[in-house]
Formats: structure tokens, C-alpha cells, sequence
């Protein structure tokens, strides 16, 4: 097969959990533009109704939003089970939503501990056991974790995220062996610094902005756009033989 066509994703179903902004929202009008038929989920129906609607006009597949929060297994699982009776199939999983949180450890709750743990570690658990057995039944499929650099380093005072980026990781690439003899790829993407609303008040701040510049051995800030061709390759039949792979895009940060 030609290079170009195997990146296509037509007759492809997706679900992008964490849509309605930043990374998430570029990785689904990727696969969008990609051919794909992209469900979005979030917790905020307007704005995933709205990015749906935009796909529909600029995509070339199908697209739906889906109200889900993935920190709510029963959520994930009827997200799941939309994808397929809407759609016919689920071929894709991208799990982006994840929360961050600056706190040193000794200041840390109980409750926002496991809350970085739900949000960044247990939903990517809840969307692959739930997509996974479809998968398994059909003996196809792949997933993308959005992990983040700050699961490969250490960080002050981003311990907790840190922790679950760096779990999230390993769940990626131990699920890619457990996964591997049906056919389904488990990658991870891990991103560095990417302009985001997540990161906009960081971003914002002159004095902050020119220290991240600074780490940055290119001298710069992604746009969320530039995720857009790493997601559509790891979702494509050019990345067939990519599975528990860690795909770093950070500008340098994670070599210096
Ligand atoms: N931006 C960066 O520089 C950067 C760097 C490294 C890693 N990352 C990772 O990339 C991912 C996306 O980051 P971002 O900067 O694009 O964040 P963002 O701008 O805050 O967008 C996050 C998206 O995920 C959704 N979301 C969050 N929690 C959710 C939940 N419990 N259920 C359903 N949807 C949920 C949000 O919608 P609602 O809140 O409305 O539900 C929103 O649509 C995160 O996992 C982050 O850790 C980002």
C-alpha cells in the first residue's frame, strides 16, 4: 500500500475521551480530517456538541459528542457502547483527559491523591476495559494513552502527577504485551509543553514563560495543532507495527 494511503483512517470508528479542548480537541479533528468517524467525550455537553458539529462540516467522516466523565467507570462503559450502536464499531481509543495539579507532597489530601490518580491513570483503566472487549471479539483494534514528559522525569511539587503520568506508562505498555497476540496496539504519547487552556495562566505569566523557553532546546511552545500528525500515525495501519511504543514530542526538554 502506498505510504500516504496507509495514514488514511476512512471506514474507521474513534473515541477521543477528553475532546471538548486542547490536545483532545486537535487529536479528534486530526482523525476527522484523517477519514475517521470520531465520537468526542467530555463532561461539558456544549462544547463537544459544538466541536462534533465543526467535524461533521470539516472532517470527512461521521461525528457525534458524547457527554461522559471518565473518572466514572459506568460513564466510559455506556461512552463505549454509544461509539458502537451509533457507529456500528469502535477501531480507535484515545485517552487525553487527564488533571494536573501543583502541590507539594506533605500538603497533598487523601482525596487529591486519588483524584490525580482517577483523572490520569484509572479512566485510561475503565476506556480500555471497556473498548477492550470488543477488541478482543474482533481481534483488532488500538489505543493511545496521553501521557505527558512529566511521567519520564521528576518534577517538584507535580509528584502526584507525575506518579500517575509515569503509571500510565507502564499500564500502556504491559497492556501492549497483554493485548499484542489479538492484534491490538497500545501506544502512549507524551507530550512536553503545548498550548493548551490547561496551560494558558502558566503560559500567560512573562516570567514563567521565558524559564519554560529556557528548558526548551528548541526555544518554544507547541500549538495543540502540531500533536495532530503523531495521533492519526499511531492510529494508522502505518503504525502497524508500533505497539508499546513512547512517542516523546517536547521540543527537546526530556534530552537536556
Ligand atoms: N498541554 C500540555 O502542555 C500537556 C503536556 C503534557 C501532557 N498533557 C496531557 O494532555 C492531556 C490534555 O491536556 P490539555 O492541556 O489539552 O488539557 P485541557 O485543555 O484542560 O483539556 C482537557 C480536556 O479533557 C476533558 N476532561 C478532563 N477531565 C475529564 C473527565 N473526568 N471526564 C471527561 N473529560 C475530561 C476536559 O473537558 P471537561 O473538563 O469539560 O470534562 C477537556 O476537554 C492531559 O492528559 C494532560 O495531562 C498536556
Amino acid at each position: 500500500m502506498r505510504f500516504d494511503e496507509q495514514l488514511r483512517l476512512a471506514g474507521k470508528a474513534a473515541l477521543v475521551c477528553g475532546a471538548g479542548r486542547g490536545l483532545g480537541r486537535s487529536i479528534a479533528e486530526g482523525l476527522a480530517e484523517a477519514g475517521a468517524d470520531v465520537v468526542v467525550a467530555s463532561r461539558n455537553a456544549a462544547e463537544i456538541e459544538a466541536l462534533a458539529a465543526q467535524l461533521r462540516r470539516t472532517g470527512h467522516g461521521r461525528a457525534l459528542a458524547c457527554r461522559a466523565d471518565v473518572t466514572r467507570p459506568e460513564e466510559v462503559e455506556a461512552a463505549v457502547e454509544r461509539v458502537i450502536a451509533e457507529l456500528g464499531r469502535i477501531d480507535i481509543l484515545f485517552n487525553v483527559a487527564g488533571g494536573r495539579m501543583r502541590k507539594a507532597v506533605v500538603e497533598t489530601s487523601d482525596e487529591e491523591w486519588d483524584a490525580m490518580l482517577r483523572s490520569n491513570l484509572s479512566s485510561a483503566f475503565y476506556a480500555c476495559r471497556a473498548a477492550g472487549r470488543r477488541f478482543l471479539s474482533q481481534r483488532s483494534g488500538c489505543v493511545i494513552n496521553v501521557a505527558s514528559t512529566a511521567g519520564l522525569r521528576g518534577r517538584a511539587d507535580r509528584t502526584a502527577y507525575c506518579a500517575a503520568k509515569a503509571a500510565l506508562i507502564n499500564f500502556s505498555r504491559a497492556l501492549a504485551v497483554e493485548w499484542a497476540p489479538a492484534n491490538i496496539r497500545v501506544n502512549v504519547l507524551c507530550p512536553g509543553r503545548f498550548h493548551t487552556p490547561a496551560t494558558a495562566a502558566e503560559h500567560g505569566d512573562p516570567v514563567r514563560y521565558a524559564k519554560l523557553l529556557e528548558l526548551s532546546p528548541l526555544r518554544r511552545i507547541a500549538s495543540a495543532d502540531e500533536i495532530k500528525a503523531a495521533a492519526v500515525y499511531l492510529a494508522s495501519p502505518a503504525a502497524a507495527y508500533a505497539t508499546g511504543t513512547v512517542l516523546v514530542l517536547d521540543g527537546g526538554q526530556t534530552i537536556t
